[in-house]
């Protein structure tokens, strides 16, 4: 395989893009240099907004480049994913987390590129205790409608060569260092205890393992709907002292708060856990327990 990334600085791009360095070539789109309309030089993920508007500049690159490169699938992992930012300003959550998937699965199609398009369980209401590829969504944010909107778009340009993963609760390794484990290690070095809602469910998912399992549906040609996430459903607070105990810290660390206490303004799905077993059996990975990702990640920067 030799994909075609779009978001490889992400938590997820970057590490598809780290597998793809060990056994397919790998293409970091972040890395094409692109002319703005100033005549400045910058890097083309700052146009990639206006990419989403048709006959852009970006889009010339982009094809261009892939004439050259000729990868053989893409993995779109771009999305504005600040849930409370996409609140407040939904056209935005649109143009990134479903105009954008539209013209790069247009791509896709232009060039007879499989693509997988990651998703949320945002696309949920929270109302079901687990959730399977058969439940109808019905997103209650900007930022889940936004990512629905994302995923039938790629589906209608796509419908026999996409895969669409639902994912929740991603950690480890990463480049800026900003998801939820670095979170609560922040709070272990600082001694700062983080507040942490009990009522909000998911399944903790290590991104290494999401990442091989993209790699894999797309080798196999499963195309489709997947739940891609680890095994185990648990509350984010529960997560939080599972990273704790890893790191031999004290729970004090991480505060219990009801979601309604924390102020967030976009709603949240109370329930956003997937069952991953269709995943599995057409692909054939499956996750490992949190406990032992969470011992893989202590060599880690
Ligand atoms: N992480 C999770 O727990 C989780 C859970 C459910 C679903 N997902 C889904 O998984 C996918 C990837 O998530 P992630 O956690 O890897 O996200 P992430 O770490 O925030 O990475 C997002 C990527 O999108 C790029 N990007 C954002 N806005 C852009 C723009 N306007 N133009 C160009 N590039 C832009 C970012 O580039 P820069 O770094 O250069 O800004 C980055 O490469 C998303 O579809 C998300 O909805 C993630």
């Amino acid at each position: 395989m030799k994909p075609l990334i779009f978001g490889a600085s992400g938590l997820i791009g970057n590490a598809c893009a780290r597998l793809g360095d060990e056994y397919c070539g790998t293409i970091n789109i972040t890395d094409i240099p692109c002319i703005d309309n100033h005549g400045g030089s910058h890097l083309l993920r700052m146009e990639l907004s206006t990419f989403a508007m048709a006959h852009s500049q970006p889009i010339k690159q982009i094809s261009e480049f892939i004439e050259k490169q000729q990868p053989d699938c893409i993995i779109n992992a771009v999305a504005w994913s600040h849930v409370d930012g996409c609140e407040a300003n939904p056209e935005k959550a649109l143009l990134i987390n479903a105009e954008l998937p539209r013209q790069i699965a247009m791509m896709g199609r232009r060039f007879s590129l499989p693509i997988v398009h990651l998703s949320t369980s945002y696309v949920f209401d929270g109302e079901k205790e687990v959730y399977t590829e058969s439940d109808s969504p019905n997103p209650l944010s900007e930022y889940g409608k936004s990512k629905l909107s994302g995923e039938t778009a790629v589906m209608e340009v796509l419908p026999d060569h996409s895969i669409i993963a639902r994912t929740i609760f991603v950690f480890g390794e990463e480049i800026l260092k900003k998801n939820f484990y670095y979170q609560v290690r922040r709070a272990v070095t600082s001694g700062t205890p983080l507040n942490v809602p009990c009522d909000q469910w998911g399944n903790p998912t290590y991104v290494e393992t999401l990442a091989a399992g993209l790699i894999e549906l797309l080798r196999k040609k499963r195309y489709g709907l997947f739940n891609v996430c680890g095994n185990e459903s648990m509350t984010k607070y529960r997560w939080a002292c599972e990273i704790l105990d890893s790191l031999n810290a004290g729970h004090p660390l991480a505060m219990s708060v009801k979601s309604k206490d924390l102020g967030q303004p976009a709603p949240r799905p109370f329930n956003a856990s997937l069952s991953n077993e269709k995943f599995s059996s057409a692909c054939g990975i499956s996750f490992d327990s949190l406990n032992n990702d969470l011992v893989k990640m202590l060599g880690k920067n």
